[in-house]
């Protein structure tokens, strides 16, 4: 069959099998071009580890010069009946083809990250191709959902206290949709809270520590996001930000568990960028691609791919001392912070309104990037050419 894009507002519905293998063939280049990691681990388990940050960071751990065999959790959709599958169902096949080829090993395990099924599954593959211990975790979910027990939470993104308005970019129409943010309820902060804080992050180490599969010296990160004033009000100061204040506090518990090992736990604060999750954020587009305009014409944009490498090569393993703040956070938001940047960004956002956000600001950087993480849009791919969607069922 051909594969076309479809987009539903902000969720790509489909998805390029060939397009998710040149991402990932992409991005390992990159790393491979980069300066290596040295003395980085070598058994690594990636808790959402098949887009955005998670798979970056699992490329550059096992292609970036550290040589790391990895175990990675997700949720993604195989192909079926019902459609062609999920971009992170492609990325895992191939990750893992690419890291087979290079003699390493890389165990993808698909299932829901929350579930004590899943936890144990994991425990087990540690015990069979880790030799039962674990030397990285890193911990790189974002979801909308979590069930536990009868219980299903849904995490929210609104402000907190009043309401918010912005815009949003909508990618199927390319249009500027006016939005009103009402304010979240006590109930919603609260499942917010319970996925995207700290507290699975903590059972997946409670787990490991009880099965004793954390090696003596192991570390785990997760990734946080603080931004510019600006974006304040949908985001530090909303639901998302109180969700990633118990991130940043249960990393300092954690940091207290892991010491027993003479190991670490760290949140990694990055930059804005484009993947499944942050589209999805009401009111935050606009920010998002004139801040790609700018850091684009500055020469300080990165991507996820970027980002990984520099966190692994100047923050966490080539280095003395992991550097952080006086809120013991890794940045590495340190470019987008950037005080010159960050006043250009203001200046073109006053500029940005329905009719010139698509030449002003880079409204087309934001739609290919969103494009590329489904595996559309690259030129040395053929989209005429017909997949064969029942090798991927069987
Ligand atoms: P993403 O949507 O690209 O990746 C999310 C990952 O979580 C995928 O691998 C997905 O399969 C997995 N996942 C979702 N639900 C799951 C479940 N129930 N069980 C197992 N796996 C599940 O998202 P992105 O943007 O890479 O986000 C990762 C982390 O980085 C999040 O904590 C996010 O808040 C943070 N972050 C993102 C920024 C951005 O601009 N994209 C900026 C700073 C931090």
């Amino acid at each position: 069959m051909i594969i076309e894009p479809v987009i539903d507002g902000v969720v790509a519905r489909t998805a390029h099998p060939l397009g998710c293998k040149e991402a990932v063939r992409q991005q390992i280049e990159y790393v491979q071009s980069s300066s290596p990691i040295i003395n980085g681990p070598k058994r690594v388990l990636i808790i959402g580890g098949s887009s955005g940050f998670g798979l970056a960071s699992r490329i550059a751990l096992t292609f970036g010069g550290a040589n790391a065999d990895t175990i990675s959790v997700s949720y993604e959709k195989g192909p079926s009946e019902k459609g062609v599958g999920t971009a992170g169902f492609y990325n895992n096949h191939y990750f893992k083809e690419y890291a087979h080829q290079a003699g390493r090993t890389a165990i993808n395990i698909q299932g829901d990250a929350f579930s004590p099924e899943v936890k144990n599954d994991v425990v087990e593959a540690i015990e069979t191709y880790f030799e039962g211990e674990v030397d990285f975790i890193i911990y790189s979910v974002a979801s909308g959902l979590r069930r536990q027990d009868d219980k299903i939470w849904r995490s929210v993104i609104k402000p907190i206290g009043q309401s918010v308005s912005g815009a949003t970019l909508m990618l199927d129409n390319d249009q500027w949709q006016d939005t009103e943010l009402t304010p979240a309820s006590d109930e919603e902060i609260e499942a917010t809270v319970k996925i995207m804080g700290g507290d699975d992050w903590e059972s997946w180490i409670d787990a490991l520590i009880n099965s004793e599969s954390i090696a003596n010296g192991c570390q785990t990160i997760a990734f946080s996001y603080i931004g510019p004033e600006v974006t304040h009000p949908i985001y530090l100061e909303g639901t998302l930000g109180v969700a990633k204040a118990d991130l940043h506090q249960t990393s300092h518990a954690l940091n207290l568990k892991l010491a027993n090992f003479d190991g670490g736990a760290y949140t990694t604060v990055c930059k804005a960028l484009v993947t499944k999750a942050s589209a999805y954020i009401p009111g935050f587009s606009p920010y998002l691609t004139a801040l790609y305009k700018v850091m684009k014409q500055k020469g300080t944009h990165e991507g996820c791919i970027e980002q990984m490498q520099r966190l692994f090569t100047t923050k966490l393993y080539n280095v003395e001392h992991v550097p952080v703040d006086n809120e013991r956070l890794i940045r590495i938001d340190d470019l987008e912070l950037d005080a010159d940047t960050q006043q250009q960004v203001t200046e073109l956002l006053a500029q940005l309104n329905s009719n010139n956000f698509s030449e002003f600001s880079d409204y087309q950087g934001f739609k290919q990037e969103f494009l590329a993480l489904n595996g559309f849009g690259f030129d040395s791919v053929n989209y005429q050419s017909p997949i064969d969607i029942d090798m991927f069922i069987k």
